[in-house]
């Protein structure tokens, strides 16, 4: 089977977030299964830069008014058709945002123009290229199978994926007639939300197909609390709504052999991590006072609870610990952080900005990663941190209630706890869950098989890839059946 996947970011071409790592993991580990993955993207200058041997696959003229040269490269595993639309995607900023931190004004046409294409593609117009699946990643390529639906007539099989329901591709309603859509696309039943358009919406309605990124948050999004508004929407696709937990790649992420730390280390050679803190901790000018190490790496957000870092400060400086903070965000929390960190200048370190050095460092140095997160489709960090032997202490919901298995009394028995959980997602309990954590981290021998116990967990792709595939194949064969 040939998928073209369509995707805004792929790792190690350009990322944001967690859709760039599995949009590059996934397609390796389907190759697995025998499923060839064939991976759209838009040609930002951070990916032309990155791919200085492509070669042109084909042209699709009138993309919304926009000519599109597609491009064909191989890099790192991965098999690409890249959009070209220079006056739309060569431009300075990131994928989403410009460089001063304000959403691309065009951003609906943008992201409109790549699913059209990817539509056009799916449906065999560049040459030499069948596909038997779209799968869709995300708000901005939700609106490719409402392309297909709506403006072809296809039934081209397509899976949508949601990575995070809180971002929804959500315009007002006067970009409606330059989507050069039918009106059948245009009501209620498809894209029209609360009087706006709504591309997330029309493709959870369009996809034969929709998955999420981990069971629990499958669950979640059905309820008025984390469906954020389109809950009645997927109440309706209740039956076509999968789970699927994330992966990681094992071989971009493993301490064996991790060409970004200062040592390599294994699940045996646990005291190597040592000079990984000293270099962590050295990073940060902090001053080792031998205990706890906490972490946090990641986007500074609500979502991620990031604004009740500052409340657990005194909590861990109190009990000997330190916390190094590698993130950007809202400004309000940076500056929260920023005045922590001047407060506590030997044990506590900051640093603003996006850095896979510092990423894979924290992961290796850290004794603890905390992650309280309000809600979180399936989370990376955590599954990072546990395969390099940081013990997370994340709050229960999504993908982190089932990826850490909570440090209680029993599952600390039977050797088969991996972290910390803590509920509700609110300031005393994080407090209380740091508590146990440094408890648990003066308990050296306990604290050890802590860690061998999180680095041993399996999240390699292999079992959700097999998930994958079989969703896939049974959509297809559906498909094929029904079209002779
Ligand atoms: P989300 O996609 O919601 O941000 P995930 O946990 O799925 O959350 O993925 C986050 C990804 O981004 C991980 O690969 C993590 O290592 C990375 N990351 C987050 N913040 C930073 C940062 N400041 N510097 C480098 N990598 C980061
Ligand atoms: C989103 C989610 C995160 C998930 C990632 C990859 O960014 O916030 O929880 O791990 O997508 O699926």
């Amino acid at each position: 089977m040939h998928v073209l996947s369509v995707v805004s970011e792929i790792y190690p071409l350009i990322k944001t977030g967690g859709l760039a790592d599995v949009a590059g993991a996934l397609p390796k580990a389907l190759a697995t299964q025998g499923i060839r993955v064939l991976s759209l993207v838009p040609g930002y200058p951070q990916v032309l830069a990155r791919l200085p041997h492509r070669k042109e696959a084909g042209r699709l003229e009138g993309v919304l008014g926009h000519t599109a040269i597609v491009t064909r490269a191989q890099t790192e595993g991965l098999d690409l058709l890249v959009l070209e639309i220079p006056e739309l995607f060569d431009r300075a900023g990131g994928p989403y945002l410009d460089e001063h931190g304000r959403d691309h004004p065009d951003n609906w046409l943008r992201f409109a123009a790549f699913s059209l294409a990817g539509a056009r593609i799916g449906l065999g117009e560049l040459p030499h290229l069948k596909l038997d699946l779209v799968h869709v990643h995300d708000w901005q390529a939700a609106l490719l199978p409402v392309y297909l639906r709506h403006k072809y007539a296809s039934t081209l099989p397509v899976v949508c994926t949601i990575h995070n329901l809180a971002f929804q591709g959500q315009f007002a309603f006067h970009i409606a007639p330059r989507l050069e859509l039918p009106s059948s696309a245009l009501d209620v039943d498809c894209l029209e939300y609360y009087g706006g358009i709504g591309f997330l919406k029309g493709g959870l309605t369009c996809s034969d197909i929709v998955t999420t990124v981990s069971p629990t948050y499958a669950r979640e999004i059905l309820s008025p609390e984390l469906g954020m508004g389109l809950d009645g929407v997927l109440q309706t696709r209740r039956s076509a709504l999968y789970g699927i937990v994330n992966g990681i790649d094992t071989e971009v992420w493993n301490p064996a052999v991790d060409p970004h730390l200062p040592k390599t280390y294994d699940v045996r050679s646990l005291a190597r991590r040592q000079q990984n803190r000293a270099a962590l901790l050295g990073c940060f000018g902090l001053i080792d006072h031998g205990g706890p190490l906490f972490a946090a790496l990641t986007r500074l957000t609500w979502q991620k609870g990031a604004d009740m870092l500052p409340e657990v400060v005194e909590e861990i400086v109190a009990h000997g610990g330190h916390l190094v903070i590698c993130g950007q965000g809202d400004r309000a929390i940076e500056t929260a952080l920023q005045n922590c960190a001047e407060r506590h200048h030997e044990r506590i370190g900051l640093h603003v900005g996006y850095s896979e050095d510092l990423a894979h460092l924290i992961v290796s140095g850290s004794d603890i990663l905390v992650q309280p997160s309000r809600f979180e489709p399936c989370g990376l960090t955590q599954l990072y941190a546990m395969r390099y032997g940081a013990i997370p202490l994340v709050g229960r919901t999504g993908g982190l209630s089932e990826t850490i298995i909570d440090a209680n009394d029993a599952a600390m028995a039977r050797e088969v706890a991996t972290g910390f959980q803590f509920h509700p997602v609110e300031p005393h309990s994080l407090r209380e869950a740091v508590r146990r954590a440094c408890d648990a981290y003066s308990d050296r021998s306990s604290w050890s098989s802590l860690q061998r116990q999180a680095m041993k967990a399996d999240f390699s792709w292999e079992r959700s890839a097999a998930q994958y595939a079989q969703l896939f194949e049974a959509v297809w064969t559906a498909w094929h059946q029904s079209t002779g």
